[in-house]
């Protein structure tokens, strides 16, 4: 299967926004995407990370199929979860994706949070993705301190044996650093890591999808 484990250093970093811009040019391409967020929490209507995703991939699974469990709580899934007596079915997950990946050429698969955000007592993202063998790439804020963030993801992610794909930069905000201009080649110094796209800021939001490494990003194979 060829899947992907698109996670982030912090919340709010852009990984729904690199994971649809990704999915749109995998789309272009004329392969077929299956998408997945398989806990979203702070949700109080529809799962907007979810949504996103299924729109950019042109995903014809249901809402249930891609995003599982859909969490009140603004809190890690692992804390959401216990507020409403629930409890992650972790194994549910991990046969779920290996099921969706068989639904199309690539899948793509949303954390929520960071590499080790638990997801049910004190298995975390990072357990799930080496359960399934994902790969992964690492979305990250391109702003001061993000150095730090890629290289500790990075390094967590290798340590339990993943293979990091790269990482993409984006800009959830206008707001531009000094960092902003010398951060991707910092990291790539520090880690041998790759970047795999600059996502600028664009004030539209999901705009036109500015270029990705899609090869890189999927290990050759498209
Ligand atoms: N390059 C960019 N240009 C414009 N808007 C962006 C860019 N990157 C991210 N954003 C916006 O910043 C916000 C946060 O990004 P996004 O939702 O992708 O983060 P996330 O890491 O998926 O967050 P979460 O942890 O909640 O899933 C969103 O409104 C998104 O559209
Ligand atoms: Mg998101």
């Amino acid at each position: 299967m060829s899947a992907l484990f698109v996670t982030g250093t912090d919340t709010g970093v852009g990984k729904t926004f690199v994971a649809c811009a990704l999915a749109r040019a995998l789309r272009t391409r004329g392969i077929r995407v299956a998408v997945m967020k398989p806990i979203e929490t702070g949700v109080t209507a529809e799962p907007e990370d979810a949504v996103r995703l299924r729109a950019a991939a042109a995903d014809p699974a249901t809402l249930d199929e891609i995003c599982p469990y859909r969490l009140r709580a603004p809190l890690a899934p692992a804390v959401a979860a216990e507020l409403e007596g629930r409890t992650v079915d972790v194994d549910r997950i991990a046969t779920r994706i290996v099921q969706r990946a068989g639904s199309a050429d690539v899948l793509l698969v949303e954390g929520a949070g960071g590499l080790l955000v638990p997801i049910r007592g004190s298995i975390t993202w990072l357990d799930l993705a080496v359960r399934v063998s994902l790969p992964v790439l690492i979305v990250a804020a391109n702003r001061l301190g993000t150095i730090n963030h890629c290289a500790l993801t990075a390094r967590v992610a290798a340590a339990a044996g993943l293979t990091v794909r790269g990482f993409v930069l984006s800009e959830p905000s206008a707001a531009r650093d000094e960092s902003a201009s010398t951060n991707a080649a910092a990291i790539s110094a520090l880690t041998g890591l790759r970047c795999l796209g600059m996502m600028t800021h664009a004030p539209a939001g999901d705009g036109p999808a500015p270029p990705l490494a899609v090869e890189a990003a999927l290990g050759g194979a498209y």
